[in-house]
């Protein structure tokens, strides 16, 4: 939208000024010179166009080299919101959503590798132009690698923190780095940069050397930029940095540096991740022995999160649905909540299952990773780039977890039958063909909070009403009666290991052959407690319903999050209960006093007919 107006406002300035000078002409030329100034006007407009189009495009351009990657850009500038994009990525008939990208990336990157190692003159590996002479896949010859700068010693190797690519253009910053083992052989580099045109950077790999592995080797690769798809049009997006390690001979590395010239000194080491000697994956990349556990990743608290009880109900709530760890990245923590969460990293959650089959009681675990991405949200990168964060967790709980729910606070998936999400799952693959299910997408309902409260948190023949009444999924039942259809606002539960690229509604990109089951609504929901998404109270106007699923979890939950409430009340300074409700609140009256009263009592639910009670004994 934005370059065609562009385009448009140049082309009629230009047009103006040989406008003006016409009206000098002679009269006689003025027919056929006007004709001619219409096709100069052409012209010139043309070539306006082209220029653009040059400029969008030109640096993302493949090179001659081959390393295309214009397409993924282009995607995302057409498509600011991704809400209206799924037709590409679905067929509303079939259930599995295929997508054989990541095949094409690895078949691409293994012609290149026939072209290996091309003797380059060292002095022109950095200019733009004999750039392409290295190619994809190709390591730099070893009379050059030992001419390059050596490990940097005095970098801390890292891994999941923000870390400058030292003598780029434009911001560009790297994260964590995964080995990723499917297909051809990668390192997968999370990182963020900009978004079109993303500048050329390079792949150090250190291999420890010595007799103590006090020193490192290097052999260099150079990478290609795969900018994530869903970045809303912004100058800057989350970004993946692939290093081919497909070089005949060329080893897993213990470190990977990202440089933007070749002979710049490294100023990042980031430790590689999902290797066979990581210790947290136990050898376990036959996804036969990955645990059946369930990890849930959040997007990166921000504007100071600070609500404290909303993230106890958060964390005991997934519990209770068989969570076992939560994945938190850290923007900006207000105090309380920073303090509940660093008792729970410290102490664990009791796990629903607590004792497994072998005895031992489980605790859910929390890890929380510092987020300190240097660019302006919503301004220069989409909500603190958690699109980083999103991919980041993915890949962090590959072979760790078999499944993991991409979701923010303000959401539960809520089985409707079942107790937990395990056996949910457990069912779904046993009524479906599992084999292809790379995830389990599930249909979003707004429970908006201006809808009125559950008339049962009135009662206070309970054995804390105070508290059960400020939890938010025991309080919020009555929910939009209209699901949102999949991949609009649906949130989904995958397994990290045939995802490619995450996103927030749906995945992007499967590895080959696995694809995405929609679960029927009755079978669970996402329950989505917010306010009106466009401002206002009108949402709750729309046809609604009570749903009172989250209620088969009242009694446990309230216990828990009492138990965890009282502990931390003092020493997180938490902020005293809100009083329980005891009449209802100014909205209710208007949406449903009225109306329901007209209508016969047997046809309502005792919600309502409670609502009425409260309304009238006031
Ligand atoms: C290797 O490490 C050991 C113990 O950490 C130390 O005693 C030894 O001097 C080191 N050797 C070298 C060559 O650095
Ligand atoms: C050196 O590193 C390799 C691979 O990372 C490891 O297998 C080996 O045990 C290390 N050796 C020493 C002496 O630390
Ligand atoms: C490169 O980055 C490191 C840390 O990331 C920084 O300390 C150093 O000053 C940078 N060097 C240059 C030349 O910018
Ligand atoms: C890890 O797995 C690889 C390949 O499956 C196997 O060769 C290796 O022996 C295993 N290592 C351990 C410690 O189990
Ligand atoms: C979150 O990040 C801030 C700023 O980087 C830091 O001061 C704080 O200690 C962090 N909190 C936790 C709980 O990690
Ligand atoms: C779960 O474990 C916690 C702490 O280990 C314990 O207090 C609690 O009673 C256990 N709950 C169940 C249901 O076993
Ligand atoms: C899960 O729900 C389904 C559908 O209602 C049911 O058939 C199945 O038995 C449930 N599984 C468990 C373990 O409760
Ligand atoms: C609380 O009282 C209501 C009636 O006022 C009753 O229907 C409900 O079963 C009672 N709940 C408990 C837990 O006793």
């Amino acid at each position: 939208m934005e370059y065609p107006n562009k385009i448009l406002m140049t082309g009629s300035s230009t047009g103006r000024t040989k406008r003006g000078k016409r009206s000098t002409w002679n009269e006689k030329k003025r027919a056929g010179m006007s004709f001619v100034i219409v096709i100069a006007f052409f012209a010139v407009f043309g070539l306006i166009i082209l220029t653009e189009i040059f400029m969008i495009d030109g640096k993302g351009r493949p090179s001659s080299n081959g390393m295309h990657h214009g397409g993924y850009n282009r995607l995302g500038e057409s498509a600011p919101d991704y809400e209206d994009v799924k037709e590409e990525y679905s067929i509303e008939e079939a259930i599995f959503l295929k997508n054989n990208r990541f095949i094409k990336d690895i078949k691409q990157s293994k012609n290149m590798q026939i072209s290996l190692a091309i003797p380059v003159a060292p002095e022109s590996l950095d200019s733009r132009n004999s750039i392409g002479a290295i190619p994809w896949g190709a390591l730099m010859p070893p009379s050059i690698e030992r001419t390059l700068p050596p490990y940097p010693t005095d970098v801390t190797p890292s891994d999941g923190s923000w870390k400058i690519v030292n003598g780029t253009r434009f911001k560009f910053f790297v994260f964590s780095a995964f080995y990723d083992r499917r297909g051809g052989k990668l390192i997968r580099v999370i990182g963020a940069t900009k978004t079109r045109g993303p500048e050329k950077v390079w792949c150090r790999l250190w291999y420890p050397v010595g007799p103590n592995n006090s020193t490192y080797r290097s052999s260099s690769v150079m990478a290609r930029v795969k900018i994530i798809r869903e970045n809303w049009n912004l100058k800057y997006s989350a970004c993946f940095v692939l290093c081919p390690i497909q070089a005949p001979g060329l080893e897993i590395p213990h470190s990977v540096s990202i440089v933007s010239k070749i002979r710049s000194p490294p100023g990042n080491v980031l430790l590689l991740r999902n290797t066979d000697q990581d210790s947290g994956l136990q050898n376990r990349t036959n996804i036969n022995q990955i645990p059946e556990k369930i990890g849930v990743c959040v997007k990166p608290f921000h504007f100071n999160y600070d609500s404290a009880l909303y993230l106890l109900e958060f964390l005991e709530m997934n519990s209770l649905l068989g969570v076992s760890h939560f994945t938190f990245y850290n923007h900006t923590l207000g105090p309380r909540a920073a303090c509940v969460l660093k008792h729970y990293m410290e102490e664990g959650l009791a796990s629903a299952n607590n004792a497994t089959q072998d005895g031992t009681v489980q605790h859910a675990t929390i890890s929380m990773l510092p987020w300190d991405l240097r660019m302006r949200s919503q301004k220069e990168i989409r909500t603190e780039g958690l699109f980083a964060a999103l991919n980041d967790c993915l890949y962090r709980s590959m072979y760790r977890f078999q499944y993991v729910a991409l979701i923010d606070l303000d959401e539960f998936i809520v089985p409707r039958h079942n107790d937990t999400l395990k056996d949910l799952l457990r069912w779904l693959s046993l009524k479906v063909n599992n084999r292809n299910t790379g995830a389990y997408s599930f249909q979003n309902a707004f429970f908006y909070l201006q809808f009125a409260d559950d008339s049962l948190m009135y009662e206070r023949n309970v054995s804390n009403p105070a508290l059960r009444s400020a939890l938010i999924t025991q309080r919020k039942t009555r929910r939009r009666l209209k699901l949102h259809p999949q991949k609009q606002r649906s949130k989904y539960i995958c397994k990290p290991e045939a995802v490619v690229e995450a996103g927030n509604h749906f995945v992007w990109e499967f590895i080959p052959g696995k694809g995405s089951l929609n679960v029927p609504a009755d079978a669970a929901i996402l329950h989505h407690y917010r306010v009106c998404e466009f401002g206002g109270d009108d949402c709750i106007k729309t046809p609604s319903t009570v749903d009172r699923t989250a209620h088969k979890y009242s009694r446990r939950l309230t216990d828990r999050v009492e138990l965890m409430y009282n502990k931390l009340k003092t020493p997180c300074n938490l902020l005293n209960l809100p009083p329980v409700p005891t009449k209802a609140p100014a909205t209710r009256k208007k949406v449903f006093k009225v109306k329901d009263l007209q209508k016969p009592m047997k046809t309502k639910n005792s919600e309502t007919i409670d609502d009425i009670k409260a309304t009238k004994s006031k």
